[in-house]
Protein backbone atom coordinates (compact mmCIF):
# COMPACT_ATOMS: atom_id res chain seq x y z
CA UNK A 1 0.00 0.00 0.00
CA UNK A 2 1.34 3.57 -1.05
CA UNK A 3 0.88 6.15 1.01
CA UNK A 4 2.29 9.71 0.36
CA UNK A 5 3.46 12.15 4.03
CA UNK A 6 3.18 16.09 3.25
CA UNK A 7 4.51 17.92 6.07
CA UNK A 8 6.44 21.38 6.88
CA UNK A 9 9.50 21.61 9.51
CA UNK A 10 11.08 24.99 10.23
CA UNK A 11 14.22 23.42 12.23
CA UNK A 12 13.34 19.33 12.07
CA UNK A 13 11.37 18.24 14.82
CA UNK A 14 8.17 17.63 12.39
CA UNK A 15 10.32 15.91 9.93
CA UNK A 16 12.00 13.77 12.25
CA UNK A 17 8.22 12.46 13.03
CA UNK A 18 8.00 11.84 9.89
CA UNK A 19 10.96 10.00 8.77
CA UNK A 20 10.18 7.72 11.94
CA UNK A 21 6.95 6.99 10.64
CA UNK A 22 8.57 5.93 7.34
CA UNK A 23 10.70 3.81 9.08
CA UNK A 24 7.79 2.24 11.24
CA UNK A 25 5.48 1.61 7.85
CA UNK A 26 8.22 0.26 5.38
CA UNK A 27 8.48 -2.42 8.50
CA UNK A 28 5.15 -3.36 7.79
CA UNK A 29 5.23 -3.30 4.57
CA UNK A 30 4.09 0.14 3.21
CA UNK A 31 5.26 2.21 1.01
CA UNK A 32 5.33 5.62 2.44
CA UNK A 33 7.00 8.67 0.21
CA UNK A 34 7.97 11.75 1.82
CA UNK A 35 7.20 14.92 0.49
CA UNK A 36 7.50 18.84 1.85
CA UNK A 37 5.68 21.36 1.62
CA UNK A 38 7.66 23.64 0.76
CA UNK A 39 8.75 21.47 -2.67
CA UNK A 40 5.54 20.85 -4.39
CA UNK A 41 4.91 21.62 -7.80
CA UNK A 42 2.00 19.10 -8.52
CA UNK A 43 -0.35 18.24 -5.88
CA UNK A 44 -1.18 14.88 -7.27
CA UNK A 45 -2.75 13.42 -4.09
CA UNK A 46 -5.19 10.70 -5.87
CA UNK A 47 -2.65 8.55 -7.25
CA UNK A 48 -1.80 7.49 -3.26
CA UNK A 49 -3.87 5.44 -1.36
CA UNK A 50 -3.74 7.52 2.16
CA UNK A 51 -2.10 10.65 3.03
CA UNK A 52 -0.69 12.09 6.28
CA UNK A 53 0.13 15.32 6.99
CA UNK A 54 2.13 17.03 9.72
CA UNK A 55 2.90 20.43 10.72
CA UNK A 56 4.37 22.06 13.97
CA UNK A 57 2.60 24.11 15.96
CA UNK A 58 3.57 27.97 16.24
CA UNK A 59 1.53 30.37 18.67
CA UNK A 60 -1.78 27.82 18.38
CA UNK A 61 -1.75 27.48 14.68
CA UNK A 62 -0.48 26.16 11.88
CA UNK A 63 2.40 28.19 10.07
CA UNK A 64 0.59 30.16 7.16
CA UNK A 65 2.29 27.64 4.51
CA UNK A 66 0.45 25.09 6.17
CA UNK A 67 -2.86 26.48 6.18
CA UNK A 68 -2.48 27.29 2.37
CA UNK A 69 -1.71 24.33 1.54
CA UNK A 70 -4.21 22.32 3.41
CA UNK A 71 -6.82 24.79 1.54
CA UNK A 72 -5.22 24.23 -2.17
CA UNK A 73 -5.83 20.29 -1.03
CA UNK A 74 -8.09 19.11 -3.57
CA UNK A 75 -11.58 17.03 -2.49
CA UNK A 76 -11.77 13.40 -2.59
CA UNK A 77 -14.67 10.71 -3.63
CA UNK A 78 -12.92 8.05 -2.61
CA UNK A 79 -12.97 8.70 1.50
CA UNK A 80 -9.61 8.81 1.18
CA UNK A 81 -8.04 7.50 4.74
CA UNK A 82 -6.17 10.38 6.42
CA UNK A 83 -3.28 10.95 9.37
CA UNK A 84 -2.86 13.95 10.76
CA UNK A 85 -0.25 15.21 13.60
CA UNK A 86 1.27 18.21 14.85
CA UNK A 87 4.55 18.64 16.85
CA UNK A 88 4.34 21.25 19.36
CA UNK A 89 6.50 21.93 22.81
CA UNK A 90 3.28 20.87 25.11
CA UNK A 91 1.57 17.80 25.85
CA UNK A 92 -1.39 18.80 23.18
CA UNK A 93 -3.09 21.46 20.42
CA UNK A 94 -6.49 22.02 19.31
CA UNK A 95 -5.58 23.56 16.09
CA UNK A 96 -5.40 19.68 14.81
CA UNK A 97 -9.18 19.63 15.29
CA UNK A 98 -9.74 22.06 12.73
CA UNK A 99 -7.23 20.96 10.00
CA UNK A 100 -9.77 17.66 10.64
CA UNK A 101 -12.69 19.41 10.12
CA UNK A 102 -11.30 20.96 6.96
CA UNK A 103 -10.29 17.50 5.92
CA UNK A 104 -13.52 16.08 6.52
CA UNK A 105 -15.45 18.37 4.36
CA UNK A 106 -13.39 17.79 1.89
CA UNK A 107 -14.11 14.21 1.57
CA UNK A 108 -11.19 12.39 3.54
CA UNK A 109 -11.47 9.72 6.70
CA UNK A 110 -9.10 10.90 8.95
CA UNK A 111 -8.56 8.15 11.08
CA UNK A 112 -5.36 9.54 13.17
CA UNK A 113 -5.59 12.68 14.41
CA UNK A 114 -2.69 13.05 16.86
CA UNK A 115 -0.62 15.75 18.75
CA UNK A 116 2.86 14.69 19.40
CA UNK A 117 5.39 16.16 22.04
CA UNK A 118 8.52 17.39 20.97
CA UNK A 119 11.80 19.29 21.97
CA UNK A 120 10.35 23.54 22.25
CA UNK A 121 12.46 24.95 19.15
CA UNK A 122 10.95 28.47 20.78
CA UNK A 123 12.56 27.78 24.49
CA UNK A 124 15.98 29.38 23.82
CA UNK A 125 13.79 32.44 22.82
CA UNK A 126 12.89 32.95 26.61
CA UNK A 127 16.16 32.18 27.90
CA UNK A 128 15.53 29.04 28.47
CA UNK A 129 17.80 25.65 27.70
CA UNK A 130 16.01 22.55 27.44
CA UNK A 131 18.45 19.47 29.32
CA UNK A 132 20.01 17.09 26.73
CA UNK A 133 18.08 14.10 29.61
CA UNK A 134 15.05 15.86 29.01
CA UNK A 135 14.94 16.04 25.23
CA UNK A 136 16.61 12.84 24.90
CA UNK A 137 13.51 11.46 27.27
CA UNK A 138 10.96 13.53 25.02
CA UNK A 139 12.61 11.80 21.45
CA UNK A 140 11.98 8.52 23.00
CA UNK A 141 8.45 9.24 23.68
CA UNK A 142 7.76 10.25 20.40
CA UNK A 143 9.39 7.38 18.95
CA UNK A 144 7.07 5.20 20.85
CA UNK A 145 4.00 7.21 20.21
CA UNK A 146 4.83 7.27 16.25
CA UNK A 147 5.53 3.37 16.48
CA UNK A 148 1.55 2.87 18.36
CA UNK A 149 -0.13 5.41 15.74
CA UNK A 150 1.67 3.29 12.55
CA UNK A 151 -0.04 -0.11 14.06
CA UNK A 152 -3.00 1.14 14.82
CA UNK A 153 -3.13 2.28 11.36
CA UNK A 154 -2.31 -0.50 9.65
CA UNK A 155 -4.58 -2.94 11.74
CA UNK A 156 -7.20 -0.32 10.72
CA UNK A 157 -8.45 1.24 14.57
CA UNK A 158 -9.09 4.49 14.63
CA UNK A 159 -7.06 6.64 16.76
CA UNK A 160 -8.37 10.49 17.60
CA UNK A 161 -7.21 12.04 20.42
CA UNK A 162 -9.79 14.35 22.55
CA UNK A 163 -10.17 18.10 22.02
CA UNK A 164 -12.20 19.93 24.13
CA UNK A 165 -14.52 22.41 22.97
CA UNK A 166 -13.16 25.13 26.14
CA UNK A 167 -9.56 24.53 24.67
CA UNK A 168 -10.23 25.22 21.32
CA UNK A 169 -11.83 28.60 21.98
CA UNK A 170 -9.17 29.45 24.31
CA UNK A 171 -6.27 28.63 21.72
CA UNK A 172 -8.29 30.19 19.47
CA UNK A 173 -7.93 33.45 20.94
CA UNK A 174 -4.00 32.84 21.57
CA UNK A 175 -3.17 32.15 18.07
CA UNK A 176 -5.10 35.31 17.25
CA UNK A 177 -3.12 37.15 19.45
CA UNK A 178 -0.02 35.84 18.32
CA UNK A 179 -0.72 36.38 14.70
CA UNK A 180 -1.25 40.25 15.67
CA UNK A 181 2.03 40.52 17.35
CA UNK A 182 3.73 38.37 14.70
CA UNK A 183 5.28 41.36 12.82
CA UNK A 184 6.57 42.79 15.92
CA UNK A 185 8.13 39.58 16.98
CA UNK A 186 10.29 39.59 13.76
CA UNK A 187 11.95 42.82 14.48
CA UNK A 188 13.95 40.46 17.03
CA UNK A 189 15.59 38.22 14.26
CA UNK A 190 19.33 39.99 13.75
CA UNK A 191 22.23 38.91 12.20
CA UNK A 192 25.81 39.64 13.89
CA UNK A 193 28.76 40.87 12.92
CA UNK A 194 30.01 37.32 12.67
CA UNK A 195 28.29 36.61 9.82
CA UNK A 196 30.52 35.28 6.86
CA UNK A 197 28.10 35.89 3.70
CA UNK A 198 27.89 32.46 3.26
CA UNK A 199 24.31 31.92 2.00
CA UNK A 200 23.19 29.19 3.92
CA UNK A 201 20.01 30.72 5.82
CA UNK A 202 19.27 32.64 2.35
CA UNK A 203 19.11 29.26 0.63
CA UNK A 204 17.51 27.18 3.13
CA UNK A 205 14.35 29.97 4.03
CA UNK A 206 11.15 28.77 3.56
CA UNK A 207 9.42 32.04 2.60
CA UNK A 208 12.85 33.63 0.67
CA UNK A 209 12.65 36.18 2.96
CA UNK A 210 16.43 36.55 3.19
CA UNK A 211 18.44 38.12 1.30
CA UNK A 212 22.03 39.52 0.77
CA UNK A 213 22.65 43.27 0.10
CA UNK A 214 26.04 44.50 -0.58
CA UNK A 215 27.54 41.79 1.20
CA UNK A 216 24.85 41.94 4.53
CA UNK A 217 22.25 39.23 5.29
CA UNK A 218 18.83 41.51 5.35
CA UNK A 219 15.41 40.13 6.52
CA UNK A 220 12.54 41.31 4.56
CA UNK A 221 8.40 41.08 6.07
CA UNK A 222 7.83 37.64 4.75
CA UNK A 223 8.96 35.65 7.97
CA UNK A 224 6.96 33.04 9.52
CA UNK A 225 9.16 32.84 12.23
CA UNK A 226 10.41 28.87 11.54
CA UNK A 227 13.56 29.97 13.40
CA UNK A 228 15.56 27.88 10.78
CA UNK A 229 17.69 30.04 10.04
CA UNK A 230 18.74 30.61 13.59
CA UNK A 231 19.25 26.70 13.93
CA UNK A 232 20.98 26.39 10.67
CA UNK A 233 23.54 28.79 10.97
CA UNK A 234 27.01 27.81 10.83
CA UNK A 235 28.32 29.83 13.44
CA UNK A 236 25.36 30.91 15.30
CA UNK A 237 25.48 34.38 13.67
CA UNK A 238 21.71 35.15 13.67
CA UNK A 239 20.25 36.07 16.84
CA UNK A 240 16.70 36.39 18.83
CA UNK A 241 16.05 38.94 20.94
CA UNK A 242 19.29 39.29 21.19
CA UNK A 243 20.23 35.80 22.25
CA UNK A 244 21.91 33.03 20.51
CA UNK A 245 20.97 29.55 20.15
CA UNK A 246 22.68 26.54 22.17
CA UNK A 247 22.81 23.66 19.45
CA UNK A 248 21.50 21.04 21.49
CA UNK A 249 18.97 19.98 18.96
CA UNK A 250 22.15 19.00 16.24
CA UNK A 251 20.76 15.43 15.95
CA UNK A 252 16.98 16.79 14.81
CA UNK A 253 18.49 19.34 12.62
CA UNK A 254 20.18 16.84 10.70
CA UNK A 255 16.91 15.29 10.00
CA UNK A 256 16.00 18.42 7.64
CA UNK A 257 17.48 18.17 4.27
CA UNK A 258 19.45 21.52 3.92
CA UNK A 259 20.88 23.50 0.63
C1 LIG B 1 7.12 30.96 16.57
C2 LIG B 1 6.88 29.71 17.33
C3 LIG B 1 5.72 29.56 18.08
C4 LIG B 1 5.51 28.38 18.80
N1 LIG B 1 4.33 28.24 19.47
C5 LIG B 1 4.09 27.10 20.15
C6 LIG B 1 2.86 26.93 20.83
O1 LIG B 1 1.96 27.76 20.77
N2 LIG B 1 2.67 25.80 21.55
C7 LIG B 1 3.64 24.84 21.64
O2 LIG B 1 3.41 23.85 22.33
N3 LIG B 1 4.81 24.95 20.96
C8 LIG B 1 5.06 26.05 20.21
N4 LIG B 1 6.24 26.19 19.52
C9 LIG B 1 7.22 25.07 19.52
C10 LIG B 1 7.13 24.24 18.24
O3 LIG B 1 5.78 23.97 17.90
C11 LIG B 1 7.84 22.89 18.35
O4 LIG B 1 9.14 23.00 18.83
C12 LIG B 1 7.79 22.16 17.00
O5 LIG B 1 8.05 20.80 17.22
C13 LIG B 1 8.76 22.71 15.98
O6 LIG B 1 8.70 21.92 14.83
P1 LIG B 1 9.73 22.01 13.62
O7 LIG B 1 11.11 21.77 14.18
O8 LIG B 1 9.31 20.93 12.69
O9 LIG B 1 9.61 23.36 13.02
C14 LIG B 1 6.48 27.34 18.78
C15 LIG B 1 7.63 27.49 18.00
C16 LIG B 1 7.83 28.66 17.28
C17 LIG B 1 9.07 28.77 16.43
S1 LIG C 1 23.97 31.23 7.49
FE1 LIG C 1 24.91 32.52 9.06
S2 LIG C 1 26.95 32.96 8.29
FE2 LIG C 1 25.76 32.16 6.56
S3 LIG C 1 24.93 34.00 5.55
FE3 LIG C 1 23.39 33.31 7.02
S4 LIG C 1 23.83 34.47 8.88
FE4 LIG C 1 25.63 34.62 7.60
S1 LIG D 1 13.77 34.48 7.92
FE1 LIG D 1 14.40 32.76 9.21
S2 LIG D 1 12.71 32.55 10.66
FE2 LIG D 1 11.93 33.80 8.99
S3 LIG D 1 10.94 32.36 7.57
FE3 LIG D 1 13.09 32.62 6.88
S4 LIG D 1 14.22 30.97 7.87
FE4 LIG D 1 12.25 31.17 8.94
Amino acid sequence: MKGILYYFSGTGNTKWIADKMKYYFDLKGYELNLCSIEDIEDLNISKHKFIVIGTPIYGKSAPKLVEKFIKKIPNTKENMKCIIYSTQGSKSCAYIEIIKNILHKKGYNVVVQTTITMPNNYYFALGKISKINYVESILNLADKKVKYIVNKFVNNNIYIEKTYFIQLKLEALVSKAFKKTLPKLLKNLQVTNECMSCGRCIRNCPTSNITLENGKVVFHNNCILCLRCIYICPINAITYKGRKIVQIQNNIIKSLDIK
